[in-house]
């Protein structure tokens, strides 16, 4: 069935636990969250980029959702639109069916110029306004993230966005939350830790205390009736790296959030957990090998189930870690 983020969400908080929200572009990567949720008996949080929409068009993604809670009646889905640039994107989604939608006003219509907080507060304010009105949960962000354009290097440093952005900048102000959500009222938000987009997080191996874990309890307490989300929560498995780079492919040395730091995330009160890149590594990887391992195959069902077991191993491992098993 298809259910709100703040239901999923608000049973997640009281029962302590954290969970994924894959991003998901077609049908494989549907189809193998299903199947892990299946398999560990969780709730799921599917979300769709600009990139997703882009790439597969609105009514694609629609119907493939559609079919996926036909296909599992009994587990919960939440239907999410990842970072929405504005009002009238938001719209359009609750529109499409959306269950849920980020309005991601920490940066400008244009994703890449960090806003003014009166225009994130403002512009969010609309939109929750507009969903609440229909049931659709609002997820906003405060604090920048060190980049939004995935695969690109240097994020960790915060030098993604529009020059370079301090130590303040990239951690999110407790006063400032509290603000933010009386003035909004959202039911999530988004807040900058740490954490960065893609699969170029950290160059050198993280040796824990990587998360301003300090900085999420003090959020939380602050405003413990908003679900925290964090972003940028991929942890580039070192292991899919290996086997993209023995089949073919060429990724530098890089490093992600490590499972554990997450799970330290939730105890402190993170209750959505954003993940792409790891679900893109391990399809890359897994295709990348069958298409090595088989050269004379060109049936690509061959390949793409390989990538779809690869991306349910991740799905179902997250979901074991995140404590989201058998809340479903
Ligand atoms: O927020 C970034 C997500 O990983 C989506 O990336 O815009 O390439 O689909 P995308
Ligand atoms: P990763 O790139 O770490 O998977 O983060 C995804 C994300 O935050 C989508 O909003
Ligand atoms: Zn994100």
């Amino acid at each position: 069935a298809l259910v709100s983020l703040r239901q999923l969400l608000d049973h997640a908080a009281e029962h302590d636990y954290g969970i994924p929200a894959f991003n998901v572009n077609n049908l494989e990567q549907i189809q193998a969250i299903m199947q892990a949720a299946e398999n560990r008996d969780s709730p799921v949080i599917l979300q769709a980029s600009a990139g997703a929409r882009k790439y597969a068009g609105e009514a694609f993604l629609r119907r493939l959702v559609e079919a996926a809670i036909e296909s599992w009646p009994d587990i919960p889905v939440c239907m999410h639109q990842d970072h929405g640039a504005s009002a009238a994107v938001c719209q359009a989604s609750i529109r499409s069916g959306f269950s849920s939608v980020m309005m991601d006003g920490s940066l400008l219509a244009d994703m890449k110029t960090p806003a003014s907080y009166e225009y994130n507060v403002a512009v969010t304010r609309q939109v929750a306004d507009m969903a609440h009105c229909v049931g659709v949960s609002v997820e906003g962000e405060l604090g920048c993230l060190g980049s939004l354009e995935s695969g690109q290097a240097g994020e960790e440093d915060g030098s993604g966005a529009e020059g370079v952005l301090s130590h303040e900048q990239l951690l999110t102000d407790p006063e400032q939350a509290a603000d933010f959500v009386a003035r909004t009222g959202v039911d999530a938000l988004a807040i900058a830790i740490g954490t960065s987009h893609g699969a170029y997080k950290f160059t050198r191996k993280p040796t824990g205390d990587i998360l301003a874990i300090d900085r999420i309890r003090a959020i939380h307490e602050r405003i413990p009736n908003t679900h925290l989300v964090m972003h940028g929560s991929s942890s580039v498995p070192q292991e899919w790296l290996q086997i993209i780079r023995e089949h073919g492919g060429d990724i530098r040395e890089t490093y992600g959030v490590p499972v554990q730091e997450i799970c330290e995330g939730i105890k402190n009160g993170v209750r959505k957990v954003n993940i792409d890149t790891d679900i893109r590594l391990a399809m890359t990887g897994a295709m990348r090998r069958s298409m090595m391992q088989n050269t004379s195959e060109f049936d690509p069902r061959k390949f793409f189930k390989e990538a779809t077991a690869a991306a349910r191993q991740i799905c179902e491992q997250r979901f074991d870690a995140f404590g989201c098993a058998g809340r479903a």
